[in-house]
């Protein structure tokens, strides 16, 4: 019997501000026999990469407060976009060796469904990509290029028609990079202009397309943003102090496409906007979206499917991957998308394809 060793990493506690490792999960090491674990006509899957997303912050709450993305338990092991390797199955839909992309737990093997179930499980077959690490299911080809994606198409390419300017913040991850790369190779005519928090993120921004690039750590966003504004389409992926900036420098009938709040996530005072008039006196229109929420989102992330692999293989569109290696390392992987200490899209890699 083939007992192995299974690596997890297990919620502990509720954050009141930063996430902080070994305070609010746990990593702990356990033996599992893979022919003898219940599967309950499920399957056994042996992890190969989960995702580190922002998001997840906002996953570890209080059950009882309602929110767009299910709670984390305590007790249990965080679950997230996953890439993996079917080991044993009861279901007839999936075979022995079969890669799968879903919503998987940070464990090396955890059984699907299994007990925790919320709406953000799912388990789909996928190919191996020659070329592409089976990690890109859960970046470019996952959460982060197909809500760059949805949100542009949505609420970008009919703006940008009649715009000369785009501002992207918290633009050196994977949403903001897919962003500027399809951007650069769709809207050409755009200047686009990016912000992330490194000089390394800058020059990874004007790689990708940026035509202007700086830290925020390091200018005044506002006056910057005055020499090279006023904007036309703010993407925004931080709100706080860069929304701020960027609505202080919004055009007339200006739009906002707000795909996230990192600023905000971990509760600090200070990231609240304050100049939310510029929104009725500039006739700005905010659009908020979420990745395959609602039909029209859904048809965009159908879309990206046919759209986005040529793009890749023809290398308009490029996988930028920070990887953790092993489970052991997940803390920092999740910790990282906070601090900004992640280059590229963040995985753990829990094992081999
Ligand atoms: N709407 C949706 O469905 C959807 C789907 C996926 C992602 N999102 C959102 O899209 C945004 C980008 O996601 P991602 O996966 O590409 O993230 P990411 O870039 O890999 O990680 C987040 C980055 O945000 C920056 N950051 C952290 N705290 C910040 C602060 N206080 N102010 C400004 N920047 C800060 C850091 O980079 P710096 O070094 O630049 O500070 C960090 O690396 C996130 O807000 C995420 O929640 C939304």
């Amino acid at each position: 019997m083939p007992v192995v060793k299974n690596s997890k990493l297990i919620y502990i506690a509720h954050p009141t501000a930063e996430y902080q490792p070994g305070v609010h999960t746990k990593y702990v090491e356990e033996e599992l026999d893979t022919d003898t674990v219940t599967l309950n006509g499920g399957i056994l899957v042996r992890l190969i990469a989960v995702s580190s997303d922002p998001y997840m912050r906002y996953r570890m709450r209080d059950p009882s407060i309602p929110m767009f993305a299910p709670p984390l338990i305590i007790g249990e092991p965080l679950d997230n976009f996953s890439v993996g390797q079917v080991e044993r199955s009861e279901d007839a839909q999936y075979a022995v060796g079969d890669y799968v992309a879903g919503y998987f737990d940070f464990a090396n093997y955890s059984v699907y469904p299994g007990k925790t179930t919320h709406q953000f499980k799912f388990c789909v077959k996928v190919p191996k990509i020659p070329g592409l690490p089976l990690s890109a299911f859960v970046g470019t080809l996952g959460l982060a290029g197909k809500s760059a994606y949805t949100g542009w198409v949505l609420y970008g390419v009919e703006k940008a028609k009649t715009s000369k300017t785009l501002f992207v913040s918290g633009a050196a991850g994977p949403v903001g990079i897919f962003l500027i790369q399809y951007v650069r190779h769709t809207s050409p005519h755009l200047k686009i202009i990016a912000t992330a928090g490194s000089a390394e993120k800058v020059e990874l921004c004007k790689k990708a397309g940026a035509d202007v690039a700086f830290n925020y750590k390091e200018v005044d966003v506002t006056k910057t943003l005055a020499e090279h504004g006023p904007i036309d389409i703010y993407w925004d992926n931080t709100a706080g102090p860069i929304l701020d900036a960027a609505l202080s420098n919004i055009n007339f009938f200006g739009t906002i496409i707000a795909c996230g709040a990192i600023a905000e996530a971990s509760n600090d005072p200070n990231a609240y906007v304050k100049h939310f008039g510029k929104i009725f006196q500039h006739c700005v229109t905010v659009h908020g979206f979420l990745f395959r929420f609602g039909p029209e989102a859904e048809a965009a992330s159908d879309a990206f499917d046919k759209e986005i692999p040529p793009l890749i293989a023809a290398g308009k569109i490029t996988v930028h991957e920070h990887r953790f290696e092993g489970l052991k390392e997940a803390e920092k992987a999740l910790e990282s998308v906070h601090t900004g200490t992640n280059f590229g899209k963040t995985v753990i890699i829990a094992g081999a394809e």
